[in-house]
């Protein structure tokens, strides 16, 4: 057996704040640490976040701060959160972080000596929300994994010897079938290396938010490959001291790298043929998961779908949050989240199933035996029912640990309620209140048994879901009288370990049901991160701002209203780049964004909130009315107007742009 397991999750972007979209990912692989731990296996699990790259400049330009303001922000948000979760990380590493910036160079610098990279010129397109360069697509192109804009990108730049490792790699995936899973993945990348490798572009040079390519600062290094290795830098790669070499050497490579299933090209393509030129060995495997959905689609910050962990853990406790992912989505396949469905989860199968199950044996052993764990009849005294519940136990203990061996946690937990289910009916029917009302030898003999078997059932449940909901089962443990649950080797689990005599703890609720107003105080709070303070009052009277003037889709074009050339050239429209866009506090139609128009920036006001999200706006090159006189709208000047077509009945504003790439500032006539 393998007696080491080191796993990883992505290191987050900090353009954004974390989601509960980001939260699955931790949660799932700190389940599968903390099982490794109980296993007895020695075990190392890092996490981070990824703070590199033009995604993450504009991030910050759009604030108004610099970029290392906020990386440092947003990760600690991030860190904390984590924390506040108890998701126990071994480490957290930043792509800011000296130990990072070396190792990433030292890697560079090997591919360098390996001969696989060269100089060459890049021109093409770009997607700047994932970071990708997207092949065979024509300026103005959407990206064809997200959909946004892509931008056209011309320089000079440093390239990898991608399409050299074609056959490397499809022998990779044919020898090594558990290197990518689930098996959907697997063919989507097979299938993507048959259809052809070109060479990838790894550095940039009209930016400088990155590490810079060794001896040749003028370039930075690709956020891609920067960002993927992080699992090797974290742990010692390219270090100077021999202590970290080693430690380097003890965990690589990794045993799983978890991640999201849009991610996977990177991580099953890019990263192995990185290590392949580095001559370094490859990850065992890389597991990748589903979306988590809400209001049925992905969660993610541009589509302002979110909800964010600290709603959920103010009300109902991180447990509450751990449980409901990881039983209520099919592990590998997308999943739904609805506060609805995390109450009525919480209610029925911890409040009730597991939190009465708990809190009936334990107060009854308080009760009638004076604290301490009964001594149960002998064997041959026992019923059938109790021989059921002892062996149901044991059966559990071997079908939940290989359920959670394949990372098939819903049937895992599934599995385990089964015998919380088995246990409670037990108890009913074998009507312990009744027995203790008698006061006969036999009766009494039957309540010890009976709640000797609930107790010993209860603390091998508590067992084998302890690294799902940590929080719950240590309190149940210790209750049970048997101390620091995080001791406990899952190894050991058998029936009949329960310490007769054992004096219990004191006996407290551990899941306090959740009201009716619970759905409604979470919505409020997330309602009240959506929305931006109330603004002062006479802002909030300016009249309301529709967007620009517009004509109907339908409406045709009028005839008798015609006007002049000079009319029309009295007109300035002019190419102008955002620069930085916001949401206007308050008003919820409305962004303000700085344009740059070549040589000059301003401030526009426009009403396209509900249609663009300000993040997506970075970069892009608009069409403004130049010379319109400057007005106020919520208080901000707004000197200028963009265009827009007007759709459909609610006039969805759709912006105005161009196919090729054009210069900033150039005139539109
Ligand atoms: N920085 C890159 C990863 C570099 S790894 C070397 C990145 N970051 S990210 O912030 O966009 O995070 C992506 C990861 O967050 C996903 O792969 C997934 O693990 C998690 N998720 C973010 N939103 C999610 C959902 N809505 N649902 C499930 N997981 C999600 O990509």
């Amino acid at each position: 057996m393998d007696r080491k397991f080191y796993l990883t999750t992505p290191i987050y972007y900090v353009n954004a704040r974390p989601h509960i979209g980001h939260t699955y990912t931790n949660i799932v692989c700190d389940v599968i640490a903390r099982r490794q731990r109980m296993l007895g296996v020695d075990t190392w699990f890092l996490t981070g976040t990824d703070e590199h790259g033009l995604k993450i400049e504009r991030a910050a330009a759009a604030r108004g701060i610099t970029p290392q303001a906020l990386v440092n922000e947003v990760s600690a948000e991030f860190r904390s959160l984590w924390d506040r979760m108890g998701i126990t990380y071994d480490d957290f590493i930043r792509t800011t972080e000296e130990r990072h910036k070396r190792g990433m160079q030292e890697l560079f610098r090997l591919l360098q000596k390996n001969g696989y990279i060269y100089k060459g010129s890049y021109s093409g397109q770009y997607c700047v929300f994932d970071e990708l360069y997207v092949d065979a697509v024509g300026p103005g192109a959407p990206c064809p994994e997200c959909g946004r804009l892509t931008e056209t990108v011309s320089e000079e730049n440093y390239f990898f010897k991608l399409s050299a490792f074609a056959d490397q790699l499809l022998h990779l995936y044919t020898n090594q079938p558990d290197f990518i899973r689930p098996e959907t993945r697997r063919n989507e990348v097979i299938s993507f290396v048959r259809g052809g490798l070109r060479d990838l572009s790894i550095s940039r040079s009209t930016f400088k938010w990155g590490i810079p390519v060794p001896d040749d600062p003028q370039h930075v290094i690709y956020v891609w490959l920067d960002a993927l290795s992080n699992y090797i830098t974290a742990i010692g790669f390219g270090s100077p001291e021999a202590g970290e070499r080693s430690n380097f050497e003890k965990w690589w490579p990794v045993d799983l790298h978890m991640i999201g299933k849009e991610i996977v090209r990177f991580h099953c393509v890019y990263w192995p043929a990185f290590l392949m030129a580095a001559g370094l060995p490859l990850p065992k495997s890389i597991m990748a998961h589903g979306w988590l959905l809400f209001e049925e689609s992905k969660m993610s910050k541009s589509r302002g779908n979110i909800v964010r962990a600290e709603t959920i853990l103010d009300v109902l406790g991180a447990d509450a949050l751990r449980y409901f992912l990881l039983r209520e989505i099919v592990f590998g396949q997308d999943g739904s989240f609805s506060f609805d469905a995390l109450v009525q989860r919480f209610n029925s199968d911890l409040a009730n199933d597991l939190g009465n199950l708990a809190s009936r044996t334990l107060t009854m052993i308080a009760r009638y035996f004076d604290q301490q764990v009964p001594y149960p009849s002998a064997a041959a005294a026992r019923t059938p029912a109790d021989n059921a519940i002892a062996e149901l136990a044991a059966r559990t203990i071997r079908e939940t640990s290989a359920l959670f061996d394949q990372y098939q946690f819903s049937r895992a937990l599934e599995t385990a309620w089964s015998l919380i289910a088995a246990v409670n009916k037990y108890i009913v029917e074998n009507e312990p209140w009744n027995l203790a009302e008698k006061n006969d030898e036999s009766s009494r003999a039957r309540l010890a048994t009976v709640l000797y078997t609930s107790a010993e059932a209860l603390r091998i449940v508590t067992a084998l879901v302890h690294p799902v909901i940590p929080d719950s089962t240590a309190r149940i443990w210790s209750q049970l009288g048997l101390g620091d649950i995080r001791k406990f080797r899952l190894p050991e689990l058998k029936w009949g370990q329960l310490g007769l005599g054992t004096r219990i703890g004191k006996v407290e609720p551990v899941f306090p049901r959740a009201d009716k107003t619970a759905v409604e105080r979470m919505q409020q709070l997330e309602e009240q991160e959506r929305k931006p303070a109330a603004e002062p009052l006479a802002t909030a009277l300016a009249p309301a701002v529709e967007v620009q003037p517009s004509i109907p889709a339908a409406t045709p074009v009028l005839d008798g209203n015609r006007i002049k050339i000079d009319d029309f050239m009295k007109v300035e429209l002019r190419v102008a780049q955002v620069r930085t866009a916001e949401k206007v506090k308050g008003a919820d139609k409305l962004l303000r964004l700085e344009v740059d128009l070549g040589g000059e920036v301003r401030q526009i006001v426009a009403g396209i909130a509900k249609a663009y999200e300000p993040e997506q706006l970075i970069g892009r090159k608009i069409v403004i009315v130049a010379n319109l006189e400057p007005r106020k709208l919520r208080g901000l000047e707004s000197n200028g107007m963009l265009l827009a077509a007007s759709i459909g009945e609610e006039g969805r504003p759709v912006l105005a742009g161009f196919l090729e790439d054009v210069p900033v500032g150039a005139r539109l006539k």
